[in-house]
């Protein structure tokens, strides 16, 4: 039994030991200094979005993971470590994997069986290449979409989001046992919590807020019915083996102080809430340096965090001085001896659950189904469930392969952009970055007649059919929020492109390759017909099989669509409530 392994090593092991337990290192960091692993007994290396070994194919990853590994086991009592990346929408960090549309539109698709099965195809594919453990899912309700964050949201509503937390099932494999020594599975981590898409935007009495990494205004209600549903849901029927804290604060309204308290250090929310309320039986991992945004110096941040009930830290580049501190905060009675055998009991559970003592090294035998065409189909029918349309004038809708079709915007061949964030690069990036297929190569398995020119400058003449792909370039976390740089607007390319085959060609669809909505009032009486195709990722065919009627048109609406960006925050449920298109709006089609 699991318990008596445990409680007999953590018998065995020193201060040391458990604290290195308790820390996570960066990849990089650990490159460049791998004996780092023994000396500190590290528990954990993660890497960091588009951290990636040199060689970014599947034996790359096992060979770099499994290199750690064999230091790990070199320690004095062999405790195999634990490797976690961000497989948020696929293993997609890896060049050739299978790459889902990000959650947003999962959320649209509406379906709990289609986010199990992706998640089962990310765990299978992840685990193949080495790492043990996913960041995912991010079970963030959003609740305004100027949030960078928002397509790694399965949507504003607090219950469709608990029904997709069937992506943890798909990731750890069923309860009871879970299947975690299985090769095909994953441990999971519900993310941000909790509160980190429902934070405040704007100046306050207290200063100015920002989305990402912000602050939760809200009284202890509210937000118990908002933002942490989906968590019960996660550990009570799906047993979740790991959870991340938000960035973000809370700053309960009902006590009338005004004083914000990071998650990070939030004792009540973290212990009493979560561990003894929930009956949390993982481990609780940091997020990147959070803690490093607790007021005070190191140690207080330290003894801060552990003491609330944080199990392990992700501390990408100073994971000495954080083994050093914490050391240091116990034998000075700060933290007491029983929190670290918490923590580090939680750790080990799940290295034993991951049958890690017994298999540490990657079992690659499931590395060629990667990127396989089986993993692409259930992909591909993703991207379908998703699309939602939210106009279709005189049946503009389905396509008719016969027609003459002129195709615009940088978006509808780039494969990039369709990706969106954590692609590959933390950030995600324009361009050729993974194998797959673009939306217009999508359409040219369908129709003979395909024009294309990306900024509308060809001859319009003779076309019967205008598609404008418009949309957003990738971005991810913060620096896609809104007042960063970013803008819920089309670009002025966009616009121009609209305007421009609108007018010219008889029936024009516009279809919006982006994480959120973007404001389209004006444009949208030129239209006659209007998709939604959010970040759909590696599987563009997805979207030309619901153009041509292949498949219908079934998504909706995860969240409210505004008419302005200054109506943010909107959703469903407001007083005055006047979006441009309500939650879960989403017109049906026939098939052909
Ligand atoms: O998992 C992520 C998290 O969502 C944001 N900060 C970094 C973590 C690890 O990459």
């Amino acid at each position: 039994p699991v318990e008596k392994r445990v409680d007999d090593l953590l018998g065995r092991m020193t201060l040391a030991e458990k604290a290195g337990q308790m820390t996570q290192a960066e990849r990089g960091a650990v490159a460049g200094d791998p004996a780092m692993i023994t000396r500190l007994g590290l528990g954990s290396v993660l890497s960091g979005g588009g951290s990636t070994p040199a060689a970014n194919t599947p034996e790359g990853w096992a060979d770099m993971v499994d290199g750690f590994q064999s230091r790990a086991l070199g320690t004095r009592l062999k405790i195999p470590l634990l490797y976690g990346v961000d497989s948020v929408h696929g293993h997609n960090n890896l060049v050739g994997a299978t790459v889902f549309p990000h959650n947003i539109g999962l959320g649209a698709a509406r379906d709990p069986g289609l986010v199990r099965r992706a998640a089962e195809i990310t765990a299978a594919e992840t685990r193949a290449t080495g790492p043990q453990w996913t960041f995912a899912p991010c079970v963030c309700v959003t609740r305004d979409v100027r949030w960078g964050r928002t397509y790694e949201s399965f949507g504003e509503d607090p219950a469709l989001v608990t029904r997709m937390t069937t992506a943890v099932e798909g990731y750890q494999g069923r309860r009871p046992s879970r299947d975690l020594d299985d090769p095909e599975r994953v441990l999971a981590t519900v993310k941000h919590y909790a509160g980190d898409g429902d934070t405040r935007f704007g100046s306050s009495t207290t200063g100015t807020y920002t989305i990402d990494q912000g602050v939760t205004v809200t009284d202890r209600r509210s937000f118990w019915k908002t933002n942490l549903v989906p968590y019960v849901r996660a550990i009570k029927k799906y047993d979740v083996g790991s959870i991340m804290p938000s960035f973000s604060s809370v700053d309960w309204t009902e006590d009338g102080v005004g004083d914000p308290v990071k998650m990070h250090a939030h004792k009540e929310l973290l212990t009493d809430v979560l561990k003894k309320g929930m009956d949390f039986e993982g481990f609780l991992i940091s997020d990147w340096e959070a803690i490093h945004q607790i007021p005070g110096d190191f140690p207080t941040q330290v003894r801060t965090a552990v003491n609330a009930g944080v199990d392990m830290f992700m501390e990408p580049y100073s994971a000495p001085r954080f083994v050093a501190t914490l050391i240091a905060e116990v034998e000075a009675g700060r933290v007491p001896m029983s929190r670290i055998d918490d923590a580090v009991g939680r750790i080990l559970t799940a290295k034993f659950e991951l049958g890690l003592f017994e298999r540490p090294y990657t079992d690659r035998s499931n590395a060629s189904e990667i990127g396989s065409r089986e993993h692409r189909a259930v992909a591909r029918e993703a991207v379908a469930k998703s699309q939602v349309l939210l106009k279709n004038d005189d049946r503009a809708l389905p396509l008719d392969r016969r027609d003459a079709l002129y195709v615009a915007g940088t978006n509808a061949d780039d494969i990039g952009n369709q990706a969106g964030g954590w692609t590959v690069t933390w950030q995600g990036e324009s361009g050729d970055i993974i194998p797959g297929t673009t939306i217009l190569e999508g359409i040219e398995r369908y129709a003979g007649d395909v024009t294309y020119s990306a900024d509308a400058s060809a001859p319009m003449d003779g076309a019967d059919v205008g598609v404008v792909v418009v949309g957003e370039t990738p971005y991810a976390e913060g620096v896609g929020d809104v007042g960063n740089g970013h803008t819920l607007n089309l670009s002025a390319a966009d616009r121009a492109n609209v305007e421009k085959v609108c007018a010219a060609i008889e029936t024009c669809v516009v279809l919006d390759v982006a994480g959120r909505p973007q404001i389209v009032t004006d444009l949208l009486p030129k239209m006659d017909a209007f998709v939604m195709s959010w970040l759909p990722g590696s599987e563009g065919a997805g979207v030309a099989d619901v153009l041509f009627g292949r498949r219908p048109f079934t998504g909706r609406l995860p969240v409210s669509w505004p008419r302005t960006e200054a109506q943010e925050p909107i959703n469903i449920g407001d007083r005055g409530y006047d979006p441009l298109f309500p939650y879960g709006h989403g017109l049906r089609t026939r098939t052909r």
